[in-house]
């Protein structure tokens, strides 16, 4: 029987990339995204597999309910569900609008929400029926799950939700079985068009003119994601490595873990939070000078 595997934001980068190594594992596709040019260009090109693709704003629960229906209908349990879609927004975390917090954890953790109760009861009914069946659910979160950069609030809040409902899920499936996973992927900075999110950002969340925090961040990420050495594809490859060996954390990029390792140590010692610019220190100072001058 056919596997089918079911990707969120899989229109552009990760999504897209995944969606990619799917189609050459044989496995059916459903692609999601909110951004109907990308997700048609999308499913334009995979000839050689079924592909169900649906416009869907994953923050939404009733489009979601209906896509799960649509899944069920179609190909039965996914084996693959990766809850991918994501928007960013920075600036000072005092500074961010109400729309900045409900676009960005509409879809960065409502998206992931609506992924895992819809399509987990499905995968452990499939489970049930059938031994031979094996499930893997992928999340994506970001390094922001693991560390807090500063000027980047509403996205490291959202993604540090994302790892606790990706480690709580973990925990939750292995008290009932054994032949669904779950996993979670925390990237670094990969080019992508993760930096130009705003772009489908819903005009019932607008935002307002941004502030010069809000612009200092963005002309940032630009920076950061656009030089990023590593490939969406590279991304993909890990995530599949992932399920194939069920390891939990996918990391794009480990050497950012000394980054987690003295956050937790804060933690540990009841020490104060440390300088994220501790190893850059003129990089520090040139974002305190910019924020602090009129
Ligand atoms: N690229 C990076 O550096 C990086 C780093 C850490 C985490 N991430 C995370 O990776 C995930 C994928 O992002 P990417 O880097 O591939 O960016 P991307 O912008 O290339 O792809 C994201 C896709 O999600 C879609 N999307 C946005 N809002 C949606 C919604 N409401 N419903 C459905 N689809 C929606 C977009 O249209 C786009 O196709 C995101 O969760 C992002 O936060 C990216």
């Amino acid at each position: 029987m056919k596997k089918t595997a079911v990707i969120t934001g899989a229109g552009s980068g990760f999504g897209l990339e995944t969606a990619r190594l799917a189609a050459k594992r044989g496995m059916n596709l459903v692609l999601v995204d909110v951004q109907a040019d990308a997700l048609d260009k999308a499913a334009s090109e995979f000839k050689d597999v079924e592909v169900l693709a649906r416009v869907v704003d994953v923050a939404k629960a009733e489009p979601m309910e209906a896509l799960a229906a649509a899944v069920q209908e179609r190909f039965g349990a996914p084996h693959f569900v990766f809850n991918n879609a994501g928007v960013g927004s920075g600036g000072l975390i005092w500074e961010n609008a109400l729309s900045d917090w409900e676009w960005v954890l509409g879809v960065n953790l409502m998206g992931v929400v609506h992924g895992v109760r819809l399509f987990t009861p499905m995968m452990l009914a499939a489970a049930k029926a059938d031994p031979g069946y094996s499930g893997h659910i992928v999340n994506t979160a970001s390094m922001a799950g693991m560390l807090n950069p500063p000027n980047m609030g509403v996205y490291n809040v959202s993604k540090h939700a994302v790892v606790s409902l990706s480690e709580t899920l973990y925990q939750d499936l292995s008290l009932v079985t054994d032949q669904v996973h779950a996993s979670v992927l925390c990237p670094f900075f990969v080019p992508t068009g993760i930096s130009q999110s705003h772009r489908n950002r819903p005009g019932e969340f607008a935002a307002p003119k941004p502030t010069k925090s809000q612009l200092i961040s963005q002309a940032q990420t630009d920076k950061a994601v656009s030089s990023g050495k590593l490939t969406a594809a590279d991304v993909a490859a890990l995530v599949f490595d992932a399920v194939d060996h069920d390891k939990f954390y996918i990391f794009s990029h480990p050497q950012a873990l000394a980054g987690v390792q003295t956050r937790l140590e804060d933690v540990m010692l009841l020490r104060n939070p440390t300088d994220p610019f501790i190893d850059k220190p003129e990089i520090g100072a040139a974002l305190r000078a910019k924020l602090r001058a009129d």
